[in-house]
């Protein structure tokens, strides 16, 4: 297969990308800037996007770039790289001659919003059909980027639609130098994490009880593959293991891969006063979410619980 992939530099795409590669197919990332296997975003809004069988966007400014202040600009620069690109994308796949395929757009978790939730914590079970539970910033942006994607022509391309929990990914350099240092491209949430963990500063955030939907990145890139593959499918998806954990679990879990204890929480006001109030839902509320069509569309888990998932990924323990 020629897979197209938006946003195909980022932690998503490369290891989408290296998957493909492995298996024999062609890759081609578009990205704002040009170089090998590359096209970039211009080009394919002047019409140069190859043939090829699938495409997917995985495009978007980082929401929680703890190096930029959050500002209007970086707002903006959020919900633009996402909407504008799916646009850029459903434009130019809607008139080509020979359109591929299949088109998968992708979402977050934070789809699903905030609610109110009483003191016991009692958060609903949300599947593929399950309305938001409230609407905050990160769900109405997602929204929005939802949205951008719905004018695809499905009378002639398969528009599968995956939302996506927290990617975990390892927490390993693959170079020398990268593993003596401990620096180098490993990418996602864990390897930001680690640090803090092992200096003995992992903590909860806020009260712990929030759902943590967090996905193996094994099992992102199968999960693409999977509805990239099988011309039955088709619609939405949630791409969340099933074994989903709360903060507090979660953090536990990976105090232990690393020999730590967890004896801090982080109160809620510091998190709303780092992150501003707009974002601060991202690590203060949850979902709880449910792969339901996934598993019924037959898609085998290799790491459907926290446990190992952890236990493959945390490789340092410094
Ligand atoms: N990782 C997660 O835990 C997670 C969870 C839920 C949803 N998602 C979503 O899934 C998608 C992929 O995630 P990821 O972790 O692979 O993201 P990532 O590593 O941050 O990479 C995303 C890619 O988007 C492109 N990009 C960044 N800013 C852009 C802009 N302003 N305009 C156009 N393109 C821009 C970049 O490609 P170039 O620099 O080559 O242009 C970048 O490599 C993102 O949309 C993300 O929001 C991720």
């Amino acid at each position: 297969m020629h897979i197209v992939i938006g946003g195909g530099s980022g932690f998503i795409g490369t290891a989408l990308a290296e998957e493909c590669r492995a298996r024999g197919d062609q890759v081609t990332v578009i990205s704002r800037f040009p170089g090998d296997g590359r096209i970039t975003w211009d080009q394919v809004k002047a019409g140069e996007l190859p043939a090829c069988d699938a495409v997917i966007n995985l495009a978007g400014q980082h929401i929680l770039d703890m190096r930029r202040r959050w500002t209007p600009k970086y707002r903006d620069e959020v919900i633009a790289s996402r909407v504008e690109t799916t646009e850029v994308l459903v434009a130019v796949l809607n008139t080509m001659p020979s359109p591929p395929n299949v088109f998968v757009s992708t979402a977050g978790k934070c789809f699903y919003g905030t609610g109110e939730i009483g003191k016991t914590h009692e958060y609903p079970e949300l599947d593929e059909e399950s309305e938001p539970m409230g609407i905050d910033f990160p769900a109405e942006l997602v929204a929005l980027w939802e949205q951008a994607a719905e004018g695809i022509d499905t009378t002639s391309i398969r528009h599968v639609r995956v939302r996506i929990g927290v990617v975990l990914g390892a927490v390993e350099r693959k170079s020398y130098i990268g593993k003596l240092w401990r620096i180098g491209q490993a990418r996602g949430f864990l390897p930001i994490i680690r640090l803090p963990f092992c200096l003995g500063l992992g903590a909860t955030i806020g009260h712990g009880q929030q759902p943590f939907p967090w996905i193996h990145i094994d099992d992102m890139v199968g999960i693409l593959l999977h509805v990239i593959n099988d011309a039955d499918h088709d619609g939405r998806f949630n791409a969340v293991a099933p074994g989903i954990v709360n903060n507090q679990h979660f953090t536990e879990v990976f105090a232990k891969q690393l020999h730590r204890r967890v004896v801090w929480s982080i109160p809620a006001w510091l998190v709303k006063r780092t992150v501003g109030l707009e974002r601060a839902s991202i690590l203060l509320e949850g979902q709880n979410v449910k792969p339901k069509r996934t598993l019924e569309s037959g898609y085998k888990f290799k790491f459907p619980d926290i446990e190992s998932a952890l236990g493959d990924l945390v490789q340092i323990t410094f």
